[in-house]
């Protein structure tokens, strides 16, 4: 489910009987609704949450997973691994309003947003290892990227739930806050993102994300790259000239 207000799209799961785990069905719809938030100009950042008070998404469809063999599951993880890039690299900040479970593609999915957000009732896991499959929608490689290659290997190889404080603790989750407060901090922290200029938005999150796919040199090439960018950019003009002339600045993503 897709809506749209005063510049933000609100992307819902809502499979709620099942606790919004991912099915093809479900999987095409997150795809295209973030590829309309891409291409829409006048949407500066999202928000993902699921549906009904019990689950974020509480992992990919398991009647489907049990019906796939080797073939399928090549074609399953890389659809999978495919909309978390379109998520991952939209150019726009992603927010993960995450209350209940987020299990296996559910947190690979909250793992693949910018910024995630949790309720202190939410429960966080990759426990596919328990159904003889490892995690698939890129959690054996954004989790250890996140919290650190022991605690990832410890998350994925025991398939514990962790708690919202623990997920909190290791660097999973960037804040906690009061379910009634959930989404009011997540307009709050991307009116504070979207008020700065979107071109330094969109490199910002282009050279962390493509910098951590590669060496520290070609990281650093990446920066320079994108910054020479920026610094030819009609916003940098009007940045640097706010700051002098003490005004707020008024951005136009040029
Ligand atoms: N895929 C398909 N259906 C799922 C599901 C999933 N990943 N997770 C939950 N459901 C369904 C349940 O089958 C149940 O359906 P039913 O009412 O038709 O029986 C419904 O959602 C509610 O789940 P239930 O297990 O009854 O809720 P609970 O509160 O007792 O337990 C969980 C919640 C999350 C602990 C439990 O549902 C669970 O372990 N889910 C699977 C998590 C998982 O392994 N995800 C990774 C998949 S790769």
């Amino acid at each position: 489910m897709y809506t749209k207000k005063e510049h933000v799209g609100y992307i819902t799961l809502n499979r709620p009987k099942v606790l919004n785990a991912l099915n093809h069905t479900a999987l095409t719809e997150l795809r295209s609704a973030f590829e309309d938030a891409s291409l829409d100009v006048d949407i500066r950042g999202v928000i993902l949450t699921g549906a009904g008070d019990k689950a974020f998404i509480a992992g990919a469809d398991i009647t489907e997973l049990g019906r796939i063999n080797a073939i399928d599951g090549e074609q399953f993880t890389r659809a999978g691994q495919a909309v978390l890039n379109v998520i991952e690299n939209l150019g726009k900040p992603v927010i993960a309003a995450v209350s209940g479970y987020a299990l296996g593609a559910g947190c690979e999915t909250a793992m693949a947003c910018t910024i995630r957000l949790a309720t202190d009732d939410a429960k966080f896991g990759q426990p596919e290892v328990k159904l003889g499959i490892i995690p698939g929608y890129g959690g054996t490689q954004r989790l250890p990227r996140l919290v650190g290659r022991g605690r990832a290997l410890q998350l994925i190889l025991s398939g514990a739930m962790i708690s919202a404080q623990e997920a909190y603790r290791i660097g999973l989750v960037n804040e906690i806050v009061p379910r009634s407060e959930l989404m009011t901090r997540a307009e709050a922290i991307l009116a504070q993102i979207t008020a700065n200029a979107p071109l330094a938005i969109k490199f910002s999150l282009e050279a962390v994300n493509k910098g951590l796919e590669t060496s520290q040199a070609e990281g650093l090439f990446i920066e320079s790259s994108l910054f020479a960018i920026c610094a030819a950019s009609d916003d940098k003009k009007e940045g640097t000239a706010a700051f002098v002339e003490r005004r707020a600045p008024q951005f136009k993503g040029r």
